[in-house]
């Protein structure tokens, strides 16, 4: 009986561990629930309505305490609750796409809608599921990588994991949000094939397979018209033509006008009616330029949602879940194992064993504290957060003696340590600062005095509050002839725009797109003084948040102290890449990695044959400096709250790693297929989206580009073969919908390695007869499988008519053409293991 007991209790623990949708779901009932929703609706007036499409107190939308609908509270995503205090930090949602691993992502969000519950969230602002198209773009990281089949598998599997909470999932940021300079301003100039097989796949599957709750309009332009009044992507693509019944929402501060957004689809401005309120939209209605019906529909959405997730029926904040949760953890620590891509792996100098190590040094600016998360609205504080130091120190303990150093100074450090002269002999120490009440440098500064350095940020120094804009004009004495590394560092959007003229030539030009949080460049200096003047522009209060100009040689970065603690470790862990100031929402980052790290991580790399270097970043970097002499590269995304425990258990080969790349790593930037065109067209917002659907691996195999790391690779501990492949039609293939599977294909994976380990296995189609210009191959489906060594698995892959089809734009609809396809079963997208070939016939697919 005792023993009964026991494993009943065990089953119970168990059963806790993974969460299953909630049993406080309403009513099922469609009919039910519309009746309602009209039930209340007719108690509402127009000024109600009115007042419920526009939301409050920033993160809210209005409660009509008389009809019993509450106040409904949002909190952003994607990888934890930002919002209302601490929460679990997940990997970054590209390092979520990296697992390749649908069951774990879901439970990554299933605890994140946890989290919600526990703080009373009604709307996550997440997933973010826009397409990586260029290592810059400020928020890769916060979104699902470069192909819209994964980023769709991810979407999917997200919306569902926070829906089953009953928490709303909220899909963004629709459309072609691929950049973040002048993200306000900027018009992507998008085909209709390419949106349709490129950038809107994952809002579609979110709609359609995952029923989400909720979209948010991006704030660029498409094709010319602001997306929060869209009328074609939201009224007719999303709401008609996908079946849409839930809310779009603008994006925070994202509506430009309140009739053109009324009509053009949205049905919540976020954060506030600043547009769709009383004094606009009241007379428009009377008038007849905005329905009844239109914001009867927009209100309806919101009263659905409600019903939906019971809303109405029980309070959101459940109690049993405590804030500190032991449960979000556990997954978060799994998701970052899963999450880490092992890229290159030279002599085997990964796993580190740890009996014939004696020392281990971990240097760079990323190894402590920790970086779990880029910057912006994504990013989420959590409790506490294991750094890649603590993460090595407490796996080893006492056996191992793990040392640190940071091995460059902080970008403050660095900006103070910057020395200028006024004039360029004779002159006072410092700059000339000038800064005025106008946006432009015009006239006389309001303020002219000189200041010791260019070295301001929200506590450091105090900033003119009236000022608009501001030059500082000083002169920078180069010691030495030689290659010098030059940053300014700003604050983003809002007080981001600024230029840095070096002996008169520009250097930087932020002035009218923020190109980079943190502008880098090299110069070569002459010995002697060096006219520096830099100039900002930005809004009331942001401007002087963060402005920071450092000058600095080549040769003379990196500490005395790392170099020799490199110089005498076994191994050399180097900690590098980015952190939330410098890769952030509002504004790009530089592919290059921050200023000083190619140096660091080439003078450790030079003294010491181990290092093996581990990159933060949401995307792919310059490693040109580097990469021939580090024998180990280990990608680690934001890798969230218990990243540095998950790496070290990777590097020390308690975890064999099995993330792959969502994304293509380019050896230049300028071999990225949106090189040519990622930056508006001279003199426009115009951004021309001249690949079209060549996107990332699409692109590399279209001009036979080698990337430096394919899309889909990853190394492994354990080798893993392949073998017996059949494509053969499927069995169910009678039933009659358009994502009914038509073929099969399987094949053997066989773990031939001496260590337990994962693989993904990848499934790619090549079409080469259809009337339009395709990619060679593209991802149609993946299985990332467990495997014992030794152990064989058959895999099965299943393609439906979409896996074969392409949009036709000038039919309107999606089409696959009889004929022969190739499939290939591969590694990632440039190592295929077995090839095959299947033909689709007329009957395999609608008529067309
Ligand atoms: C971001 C959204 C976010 C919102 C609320 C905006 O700046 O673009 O993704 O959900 O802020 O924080």
């Amino acid at each position: 009986m005792r023993k009964l007991l026991t494993a009943l209790l065990a089953l119970g623990l168990l059963a806790t561990q993974h969460v299953a949708a909630r049993r406080d779901a309403a009513p099922r009932d469609a009919a039910a629930v519309e009746r309602r929703v009209e039930e209340i609706l007719g108690r509402l007036t127009l000024e109600e309505k009115i007042d419920l499409i526009g939301g409050v107190d920033d993160f809210f939308v209005r409660g009509v305490e008389r009809v019993g609908l509450p106040r409904l509270k949002m909190a952003d995503g994607p990888a934890g609750v930002r919002n209302f205090g601490p929460a679990t930090t997940m990997p970054a949602a590209v390092a979520m796409a990296a697992t390749w691993d649908t069951e774990l992502v879901g439970r990554v969000a299933t605890e994140i809608a946890r989290d919600a519950r526990a703080k009373g969230v009604h709307f996550l602002l997440g997933p973010g599921v826009n397409i990586y198209r260029a290592p810059m773009n400020g928020r890769n990281f916060e979104y699902f990588g470069e192909d819209p089949f994964l980023v769709s598998r991810m979407a999917v599997a997200y919306v569902r994991g926070v829906q089953s909470q009953n928490v709303a999932a909220t899909v963004k940021h629709y459309a072609a949000n691929n950049s973040e300079f002048d993200r306000h301003n900027t018009d992507s100039v998008v085909d209709e094939r390419t949106l349709r097989e490129i950038y809107l796949p994952a809002f579609e599957a979110a709609v359609r397979e995952a029923d989400v709750a909720a979209v948010m309009d991006s704030y660029n332009l498409v094709n010319g018209v602001h997306a929060s009044q869209h009328g074609r992507l939201n009224n007719e693509v999303a709401k008609r033509e996908w079946g849409f019944g839930g809310i779009i929402m603008s994006d925070w501060n994202g509506t430009y006008d309140a009739v053109g957004a009324a009509n053009g689809g949205l049905d919540l401005e976020m954060p506030s009616g600043k547009f769709m309120n009383r004094a606009n939209l009241v007379p428009a209605v009377e008038s007849g330029k905005v329905s009844r019906e239109t914001i009867d529909d927009k209100v309806r959405r919101i009263l659905r949602t409600a019903v939906r997730f019971g809303w109405l029926d029980r309070e959101q904040t459940d109690p049993s879940i405590p804030r500190l949760n032991q449960q979000g953890r556990r997954v978060a620590l799994e998701a970052a194992r899963a999450s880490v891509v092992l890229l290159k792996n030279d002599g085997g100098v990964l796993p580190l064993d740890r009996a014939k190590i004696k020392s281990v040094a971990v240097i760079g600016p990323v190894a402590y504290p920790a970086v779990p998360m880029g910057g912006g609205s994504g990013r989420v504080e959590p409790f506490a957060a294991v750094s890649i130091l603590e993460g090595l120190s407490n796996a080893l303990g006492t056996s191992v003696p793990v040392h640190y150093a940071r091995g460059l100074p902080t970008l403050g450090e660095m900006a103070e340590a910057t020395e200028f002269t006024t004039t360029a002999t004779g002159g006072e120490a410092g700059v000339s600062a000038e800064y005025f009440a106008n946006p432009d440098l015009r006239g006389e500064p309001a303020v002219a005095r000189v200041e010791p350095r260019i070295n301001f940020s929200r506590l450091a120094r105090p900033f003119p509050q009236q000022s608009l804009s501001s030059r500082w004009t000083g002169y920078f004495d180069a010691r030495a002839a030689g290659r010098y590394e030059v940053f300014a560092a700003s604050t983003g959007e809002d007080a981001g725009f600024f230029r840095l003229r070096v002996d008169d030539r520009l250097v930087f030009d932020n002035w009218s797109e923020s190109r980079a949080l943190v502008q880098l460049a090299t110069l070569d200096l002459a010995p002697g003084a060096h006219k520096i003047v830099l100039e900002q522009r930005g809004k009331h209060g942001r401007l002087g948040t963060r402005m920071q100009l450092g000058i600095l040689r080549r040769g003379e970065m990196v500490s005395a102290e790392a170099k020799a603690l490199a110089a005498r470790s076994d191994v050399v862990v180097v900690a590098a890449g980015f952190d939330h100031t410098v890769e952030s929402e509002g504004a790009d980052r530089t592919f290059r990695l921050p200023v000083g790290q190619d140096e660091l991580i080439g003078e450790v790399a030079a003294a010491n044959r181990n290092a093996v270097v581990v990159v933060t970043s949401g995307g792919g970097y310059d490693t040109s400096e580097w990469l021939a002499r580090a024998p180990a590269l280990v990608q680690a995304w934001y890798p969230g709250q218990e990243g540095g425990t998950a790496l070290a258990e990777i590097l020390l080969g308690d975890v064999n790693p099995s993330g792959r790349l969502p994304v293509t790593f380019e050896r230049r930037w300028e071999d990225n297929p949106a090189h040519p065109s990622y930056y508006p067209e001279p003199g426009t917002n115009r951004v021309v989206y001249r690949e079209g659907v060549f996107v990332g691996y699409r692109g590399y195999e279209r001009s036979n580009t080698r990337p430096l790391f394919a899309f889909g690779h990853g190394l492994s501990y354990a080798t893993f073969r392949y073998g017996n492949l059949s494509i053969r039609p499927a069995a169910n293939a009678a039933a009659p919908s358009p994502r009914r599977p038509l073929y099969e294909v399987s094949f053997d994976v066989t773990n031939a390695g001496a260590r337990a380990g994962a693989e993904v296995a990848q499934v790619y189609v090549g079409d080469n007869h259809s009337p339009v210009p395709r990619p060679v191959k593209e991802l149609k489906g993946f299985a990332k499988v467990f495997l014992r060594p030794g152990e064989t698995r058959r895999v099965t892959v299943a393609l439906d008519a979409r896996s074969f089809s392409f949009y036709d734009a000038e039919a309107g609809r999606w089409r696959a053409v009889p004929g022969e396809f190739d499939i290939y079963v591969a590694r990632s997208s440039a190592q295929v293991e077995l090839r095959g070939k299947l033909r689709l016939t007329r009957s395999d697919v609608p008529a067309g």
